[in-house]
């Protein structure tokens, strides 16, 4: 598969704040990268470097083969990427429709406010002014902008923040159903549960470094420790098989095991023998590791994992 980014050794310092300290990634055609990390990690200048706007203390990049940060380059790459912002100023006192039809015009393609305005969540509300819009609605406004020109390449920063559940799920669809279309998709996110369900791949950044990279899924296997079952429990005893099978800490009726077997096998084997022994089980807890547990063993730090509600 040919990489559409790749970023190597990029450094960005703003005096002597260094953002970016010396990063390397590449991103294969038709997949969905993530950047993962918690506030000021490097995200959006990492992305920003990828799009022109940021121009690297030393390092290179190339998106489709070009260097961004020349200018010949960059105009060539225009019409081949769409970029949702972090923060965009759209003009207040312009409707949803009016920007998104200027955009049109900019690409010499057909105006379809509606149809642009569905695809990210925004029906009815096209003809809204920017300036009444909620934080959600200009995020998936923004999107749209990102969208309209069907470019091959998306560079989305943070493109959930501000959005309610259901901004988020139409959000998530629009990428899934972007991916299937074969474009090659490079997000940033504080959000776990994006990052899980979305990214073919992760890179989780701290202090302008890349510290791990990998599969959602290997991600966990690799760094999310062992799965913990607790209970309370009235009478229960171990036996030489259950106390084999994990690593045990109990207080008085109150049991917890930490287990590197299959979690669910090790729940049964626990009910069965409380059932015989004549245990009364009042309460139980599996923890299974997920992407969050590999994060905080990964850089030592929990991530921010609330998503601000949007007043839609
Ligand atoms: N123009 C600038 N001048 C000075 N420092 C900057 C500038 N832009 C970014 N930084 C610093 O670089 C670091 C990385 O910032 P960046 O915006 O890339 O982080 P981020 O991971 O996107 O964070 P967030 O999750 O808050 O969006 C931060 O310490 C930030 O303060
Ligand atoms: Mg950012």
């Amino acid at each position: 598969m040919n990489d559409a980014i790749a970023v190597r050794d990029l450094f960005k310092r703003y005096g002597n704040v260094t953002a970016l300290n010396g990063i390397t990634f590449s991103v294969a055609s038709g997949t969905i990268f993530g950047l993962l990390g918690r506030n000021g990690a490097g995200k959006t200048t990492a992305l920003e470097s990828c799009i022109g706007l940021v121009r690297p203390t030393s390092g290179s990049v190339r998106v489709l083969g070009l260097d961004p940060a020349r200018s010949k380059d960059l105009g060539r790459l225009r019409g081949r990427f769409g970029v949702q912002l972090q923060t965009t100023s759209l003009p207040e006192k312009a409707t949803a429709r009016e920007i998104l039809d200027l955009y049109a015009v900019y690409y010499g393609l057909k105006p379809a406010a509606d149809a642009m305005a569905a695809r990210v969540g925004l029906e009815g509300r096209v003809d809204r002014f920017v300036g009444v819009m909620s934080g959600g609605e200009k995020q998936r406004l923004a999107l749209a902008l990102a969208l309209q020109h069907d470019p091959d390449v998306l560079f989305l920063d943070e493109p959930s923040a501000g959005m309610d559940a259901y901004g988020r799920r139409v959000l998530w669809t629009e990428v899934e159903r972007l991916k299937r279309a074969g474009k090659t998709i490079v997000l940033t996110t504080h959000y776990i549960e994006e990052a899980d369900r979305l990214c073919d791949d992760v890179c989780v950044i701290q202090y302008g470094r890349i510290v791990a990279r990998d599969t959602p899924v290997r991600l966990v296997e690799r760094f999310g420790g062992d799965a913990s079952i607790s209970f309370d429990a009235e009478g229960f005893h171990l036996d030489s098989s259950l106390s084999s099978a994990g690593v045990w800490t109990h207080e008085e009726s109150h049991w917890s095991v930490v287990t590197r077997k299959e979690p669910g096998q090790m729940l049964a084997a626990i009910v069965t023998h409380a059932n015989r022994s004549g245990a009364s089980i009042s309460s139980l807890d599996l923890h299974r590791p997920g992407l969050e547990d590999a994060f905080l063993a990964i850089t030592g730090e929990r991530i921010e994992e609330t998503v601000p509600e949007a007043a839609a």
